[in-house]
């Protein structure tokens, strides 16, 4: 029996691989590499010793998709794959709902023919929306700022109503907060392609002497020192979160939802500083407007991750920090040789 994870080539699902093969799982990847590279494979099997099955395909190809059910035994699928800049799904919105529901819709009509009810999905604390008091507990209201917020939101809404109108199906929504960070071996991490859109990949570039400097997205925020507050998350922490989940849906039914954050606030202003004192790399820094749709403080209450599956993080910002720049100064081109 395998577990079949989409989009396991790119940044939480290459994570997340590693950690299924190191507890001894089968593992079937499907990527189509839109935004991840080939070299992920060879990385992964370098760390485990293990080569995971792999399929390059897009999960929006429903005949693909029956082909490999057909090939492999699926027990439970995590489903990565899908688009993920916020900016470039306002320029692009029908291709971001496009690919990110038909990947959804189609993924569960095929495990629906095939007899498996077992899914843990990617979503984002995005669909917290901005009118909530922090923490973000998983209970509040979801909404959206930009289509890539809205394809999450209506994820959860059609995976809900699956659960809802067959009650042997096993579903766990993730809502990640801010994923950084590296495996420890820096043999996997975080590679964007062009510039990048987040934080901790533009401090990186900027380290490496890619970038010049930062650009910090507004210092007039109600926030301790003015900058925007997030909750930053290990990978290595988020992807032992999903060995969790595939355990909850092994052993309940239904919808289950869960945060997915260490329950600290850091602001811009820390992480940079936490950085440069880490890795004793300059990282210079210049104060300029506000990114429009940023909110000022986001972090999570992860208490019931705790209380359901006794995940919690386990990483410190200084791990992060570390861990993202042995990545990417042992690789500061990414996977590209
Ligand atoms: C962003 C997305 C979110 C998505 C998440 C995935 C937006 C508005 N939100 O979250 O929907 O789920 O990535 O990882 O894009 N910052 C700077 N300079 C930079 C980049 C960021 O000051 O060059 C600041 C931002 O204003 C924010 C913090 O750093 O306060 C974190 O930003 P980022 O890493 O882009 O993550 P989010 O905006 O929280």
């Amino acid at each position: 029996m395998s577990v079949l994870v989409t989009g396991g080539a790119g940044y939480i699902g290459s994570h997340t691989v590693v950690e299924l093969l190191n507890l001894g799982k089968n593992v079937v990847i499907v990527d189509n590499f839109y935004n991840s590279d080939k070299e992920v494979l060879k990385r992964i099997e370098q760390i485990t010793g293990k080569r995971p099955k792999f399929y390059q395909e897009d999960v929006t190809d429903k005949a693909a998709l029956i082909n490999i059910f057909e090939q492999e035994t699926i027990e439970a699928v995590i489903h990565f794959a899908g688009y993920k800049a916020v900016g470039e799904s306002v320029q692009k919105p029908v291709e971001y709902y496009h690919n990110n529901l038909m990947s959804t819709i189609v993924l569960v009509e095929v495990m629906k023919m095939f007899g498996v009810k077992k899914l843990v999905f990617s979503s984002s604390a995005t669909v917290y929306g901005m009118h909530h008091e922090v923490p973000f507990v998983e209970n509040m209201s979801t909404s959206a700022t930009n289509p890539y917020g809205y394809t999450k939101v209506m994820c959860e809404q059609i995976l809900k109503d699956v659960s809802v109108s067959d009650n042997e199906w096993s579903i766990v929504l993730l809502r990640y907060f801010n994923p950084i960070g590296a495996h420890e071996s820096g043999l996997i991490g975080e590679d964007p392609s062009g510039i990048p859109n987040n934080l901790m990949p533009y401090i990186s570039q900027v380290a490496v002497g890619k970038l010049e400097h930062v650009n910090v997205f507004g210092n007039d925020y109600d926030t301790p020192d003015g900058t925007g507050v997030r909750d930053y998350i290990h990978i290595v922490d988020l992807a032992k979160g999903h060995v969790k989940a595939l355990e909850k849906a092994n052993t309940t039914k239904g919808t289950l939802i869960y945060n997915l954050g260490s329950g600290q606030g850091t602001s811009v202003l820390e992480l940079i500083h936490t950085f440069m004192k880490v890795t004793k790399q300059d990282v210079p820094y210049i104060i300029g407007e506000r990114r429009s749709g940023d909110i000022a403080t986001c972090y999570a209450d992860a208490t019931r991750a705790w209380n359901d599956m006794q995940w919690k993080t386990e990483k410190t910002l200084e791990d992060m920090c570390r861990d993202t720049w042995r990545w990417q100064s042992q690789n500061p081109k990414g996977y590209a040789k």
